[in-house]
């Protein structure tokens, strides 16, 4: 966990345990942001994280993913929180994994857009909401799925995060999508809408071993984010295309497999970056996907 306390003494030190935020961004389509915010989630409740995952993309893939039934209704959103209607508290819901809780995402999300915009504060409701809420402790991670487009939703998402992680395709097209992604996030810290905003990480996704193309799109991006690059990639996988439709994460679906051992070491990596050292408590091969 975050936090713990550091000495065991009289008078132990406690250390503040505040909520990581970390926004799961890239406003290209279908570049594994979804799949991503399931299985880093679901990897880091595995070795003992407390995980809130918010879906904050109309899709509503996240939520679907981890195996959140709707209850027809479609109001249990974080859409009235951001009016201000309710509090953040009472749209969260418990998942089936151990250790992550969701605030699902439905149709009324699409909407939500058209009415933030109409408010001056738009930009900040989110953080506002968060930053309230990591009072109450409940939480080490919260990850963010965010929809792909630079939209109001997007926007606050960055405005919200402590950090943003990027998934990113191994095509060239990918490489073009993160110099946007950068350079939004360069905008979001100067406007001053959240200047701590930090880079976690970028995680490569859909790698295939058997082409020079995928090679040479890591080694472009290791030459100008070094220290960003995760070193897992995450291998294209017809296991992950299956997992969702069955509403399983990927160490559901596919235990044993190559996807499921990526995803492992993905949280491990993420962890290690934050330095937490962290057993997972399932059967995770220490096996290593990276190049
Ligand atoms: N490593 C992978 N190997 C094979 N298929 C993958 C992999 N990662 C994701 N996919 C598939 O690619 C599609 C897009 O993935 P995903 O939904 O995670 O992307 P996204 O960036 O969230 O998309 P959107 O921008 O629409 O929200 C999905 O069908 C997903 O199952
Ligand atoms: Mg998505």
């Amino acid at each position: 966990m975050v936090c713990g306390v550091l000495h065991q003494r009289k008078n132990p030190i406690i250390v503040e345990n505040r909520m990581k935020i970390i926004a799961i961004a890239n406003q290209k389509g279908g570049v594994g942001k979804t799949t991503t915010a399931i299985n880093l989630s679901a990897g880091l409740a595995q070795r003992q994280q407390r995980v809130l995952l918010i879906d904050l993309d109309p899709q509503a893939n996240a939520t679907s993913g981890v195996g959140h039934e709707a209850d027809g209704y479609d109001d249990d959103t974080i859409y009235h929180p951001l009016l201000g209607e309710c509090g953040l508290a009472e749209k969260i819901v418990p998942s089936r994994i151990e250790n992550l809780s969701l605030i699902p995402s439905g149709m009324d999300l699409a909407g939500v857009e058209i009415e933030l915009a109409r408010m001056d504060d738009h930009l900040v409701r989110l953080r506002k909401l968060l930053a309230d809420y990591k009072q109450h402790n409940q939480f080490d991670f919260c990850i963010l799925d965010t929809p792909p487009s630079l939209g109001v939703l997007m926007t606050s998402a960055l405005a919200a995060a402590d950090e943003i992680l990027i998934p990113l395709q191994c095509e060239w097209f990918g490489l073009e999508g993160l110099a946007k992604i950068v350079q939004v996030i360069e905008q979001i810290r100067e406007t001053g809408a959240n200047p701590q905003i930090t880079l976690e990480g970028i995680l490569m996704t859909m790698y295939d071993g058997r082409t020079n193309l995928s090679r040479q799109v890591v080694e472009e991006v290791a030459n100008y984010f070094p220290a960003q690059l995760y070193k897992t990639v995450i291998p294209r996988s017809i296991r992950i295309g299956e997992a969702p439709s069955h509403g399983k994460t990927i160490f559901e679906h596919d235990p044993s497999g190559n996807a499921s051992i990526a995803y492992g070491n993905a949280a491990d990596e993420f962890l290690t970056r934050h330095n937490i050292f962290a057993p997972p408590s399932g059967a995770v091969s220490t096996n290593t996907t990276s190049v």
